[in-house]
């Protein structure tokens, strides 16, 4: 899919501060809190509207609301849950998701150990979340055991990405689109990106 890399300046500006070693726990939770937010404006930018007639004090108007297309965010366990929160505050009424997959340390495959979706998979549209795409195999995997179940409509929202997981996904999932607020030079040995930020889960949670 389409790469899209939301450059606005608040979001490089938090994305500094996310990077940067110096940032403890506390500032570095708010700060991708707040980032997610900034995200989800961007991610929604295409979702659909219909027109209805509204009541002004003056007249009617007809004007647009959402279509009311059901919505599923899905982070990816650990870190994707730091994201969550921060959708959340413009897409209230999304229903929430869980798929949990962990890196083996030493074949640096993802491993699936959770996975519970909402009802109406086939017709919801998810936003799959994960702050960091390194090698890309933690995300094709939770993408193809969202379609094993039936899931249709699916954008993937990261904070920074590596090269070779924008490839990964973009051959596994050409229909994925990739929201990115940044796209860095390269992984390291140990599939750690570079720069990056470290490792977004134990920097949320320890
Ligand atoms: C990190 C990160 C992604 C994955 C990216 O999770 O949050 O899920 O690695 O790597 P990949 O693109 O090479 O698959 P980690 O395995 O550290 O688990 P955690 O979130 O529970 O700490």
């Amino acid at each position: 899919g389409k790469v899209h890399v939301i450059d606005h300046p608040l979001i490089q500006h938090k994305i500094t501060y996310i990077r940067d070693k110096n940032t403890g726990t506390k500032e570095f939770r708010e700060l991708v809190d707040e980032v997610a937010t900034l995200m989800a404006f961007e991610i929604t930018r295409d979702m659909p509207l219909k027109e209805i007639d509204v009541e002004t004090p003056v007249s009617t108007a007809k004007s647009k609301v959402l279509a009311g297309k059901k919505i599923g965010i899905v982070p990816i366990l650990r870190a994707g849950i730091g994201m969550v929160e921060g959708i959340l505050k413009l897409i209230p009424a999304a229903k929430v998701g869980h798929v949990g997959l962990y890196r083996d340390p030493k074949t640096l495959l993802p491993v699936e150990y959770y996975l519970k979706l909402p009802s109406d998979v086939e017709e919801r549209f998810f936003i799959v979340v994960d702050p960091m795409l390194a090698t890309g195999g933690t995300a094709v995997e939770a993408i193809h055991s969202l379609k094993k179940r039936g899931a249709k409509q699916i954008k993937l929202m990261c904070l920074i990405a590596a090269p070779e997981g924008v490839k990964a996904i973009q051959e596994a999932h050409p229909d994925v689109d990739i929201y990115v607020a940044g796209v860095d030079e390269k992984l390291n040995e140990k599939g750690y990106i570079v720069p990056g930020l470290g490792d977004a889960g134990d920097r949320l949670f320890g």
